[in-house]
């Protein structure tokens, strides 16, 4: 056939059609990503108050699913979304994981994920966080035991969405403010298993907190000399800082809560100013961490929509100001009694990046050693053992009995983010008792 003036231009037509599908760019969130189920806990049966989770069955299981360990991660804030852990620190896929945060938006499979060998469940927590809903905001609690209350109720719900969940162990893990949302959950999960039934209990296996806040009197009168021995402050400003941290010690003990938070956030930016870092978060940093990447990725209707969130109109916020002021009065109320009872009845992980200025592991170890236990003293008094992997030092462990910590090399406050193949090893080797964390015969 002789090519008219036509059929020429439908060809440029057909190919430039064809051009644009081939180079059209891959889909934002690849089927891949999908989380292996996601939606809405319940927590309040007369109103539509839910928890939004996203779940993903282990990539390759150790043993058969029904023995397989729950991971249940918990952002801190109060009022940040667990999807920046999702995806920014221990999810199978991170937002630009690899490429430069200034490179067009991708998700990209994440090596040190923590569904390598379990069950991972990110929790938006607590409701008016994230992608759960509060049907009014009365309805977030003000309080920890208001949030362990809510979660109880969404853990049993998710357990009951599948017979074969009812049979695994559950170990609740997060970070931050988590420090206190973690041994909230976990207190109120073995009180309320003492008074159920065999098969209403929840299976808790363990609770893990990472650069916690959990004992707040003790840890705000950390950082002059946490900053000071670091070389990043003088003794003069030292002397300054520790002023602002008695002061807020003060509110404390006058239970004058939330001036005692507006005590705390003084101190952290009085530091802030004196140190002129980037962030306190990770006193390496020359940025900080870029988790707006996030909000970018769930700003997509296409994203919000294959993550199973019910109205993709709703705009998605990091962190929720909110919550954040609904708890704001709890942020320096102590739950370390509550870490007393975990240790004493389950199994407790403290660890922390070394770099972290905010809740590291001198503000964790000043409160631990004031824990009113039977086997404290063992503990202070075990050896803090240099933790190789691959070769290098990954960081620090020391265990006595059911009480672990370790402090991780490399790492600031977001440490999957910083060290994820560490973090990695680290959950994995706590929660199956391996390496470092194996139980052997103490001696008394
Ligand atoms: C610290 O605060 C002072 C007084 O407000 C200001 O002039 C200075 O630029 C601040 N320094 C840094 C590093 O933020
Ligand atoms: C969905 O969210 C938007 C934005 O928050 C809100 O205006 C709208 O009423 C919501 N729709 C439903 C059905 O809840």
């Amino acid at each position: 056939m002789e090519s008219t003036p036509q059929n020429l231009l439908c060809f440029f037509f057909f190919f430039l059609l064809h051009r644009t599908t081939a180079s059209s760019p891959p889909p934002l969130f690849p089927k891949q990503a999908l989380p292996t189920r996601s939606g809405y806990l319940p927590v309040n049966p007369t109103t539509n108050s839910a928890i939004y989770y996203t779940f993903y069955e282990a990539q390759t299981p150790i043993s058969p699913l029904s023995q397989t360990p729950l991971l249940i991660w918990l952002q801190g804030g109060p009022g940040c979304s667990s999807m920046i852990g999702n995806f920014f620190e221990l999810g199978p896929w991170r937002v630009n994981f690899h490429k430069h945060p200034s490179e067009p938006l991708a998700l990209e499979p994440n090596s040190g994920s923590w569904n390598r060998i379990f069950g991972l469940v990110f929790l938006d927590n607590p409701i008016g966080t994230g992608f759960s809903i509060a049907a009014k905001p009365e309805e977030i609690p003000t309080d920890q035991f208001g949030v362990a209350k809510h979660l109880f109720a969404a853990i049993t719900k998710f357990v009951e969405l599948d017979p074969a969940f009812k049979s695994r162990r559950i170990y609740i893990t997060g970070e931050s403010y988590a420090g206190k949302y973690v041994p909230a959950i976990g207190y109120y999960i073995l009180k309320r298993n003492a008074e159920l039934s065999e098969s209403k209990r929840v299976n808790l296996g363990g609770v893990a907190i990472g650069d916690g806040l959990t004992d707040p009197v003790i840890q705000v009168a950390t950082h002059a000399a946490n900053t000071y021995f670091s070389g990043l402050i003088n003794e003069r400003q030292k002397s300054e800082l520790e002023e602002l941290q008695v002061a807020a010690v003060r509110l404390i003990k006058a239970r004058n809560w939330r001036e005692a938070t507006n005590g705390r956030n003084r101190v952290l930016r009085r530091l802030q100013n004196m140190t002129g870092l980037a962030t306190l978060y990770d006193y390496t940093k020359n940025a900080d961490y870029e988790t707006s990447l996030v909000g970018e990725l769930l700003s997509h209707k296409e994203v919000k929509k294959a993550l199973g969130v019910s109205n993709v109109s709703i705009v998605f916020e990091e962190c929720s100001d909110l919550v954040g002021d609904v708890l704001h009065a709890d942020v320096m109320k102590s739950v370390k009694y509550m870490v007393e009872f975990l240790v004493k009845n389950s199994k407790v992980l403290l660890y922390q990046g070394q770099y972290d200025l905010r809740d590291g592991v001198f503000s964790t170890e000043a409160w631990v050693k004031t824990m009113k236990w039977e086997g404290i003293q063992k503990f202070l008094s075990a050896d803090r053992n240099v933790w190789k992997l691959g070769g290098e030092t990954a960081g620090y462990v020391q265990k006595w009995g059911s009480l672990s910590q370790v402090a991780v090399s490399g790492a600031g406050h977001l440490l999957p983010t910083d060290q994820p193949l560490r973090a990695q090893a680290m959950i994995e080797d706590w929660v199956l008792d391996k390496g470092l964390f194996a139980n052997v015969h103490e001696a008394i």
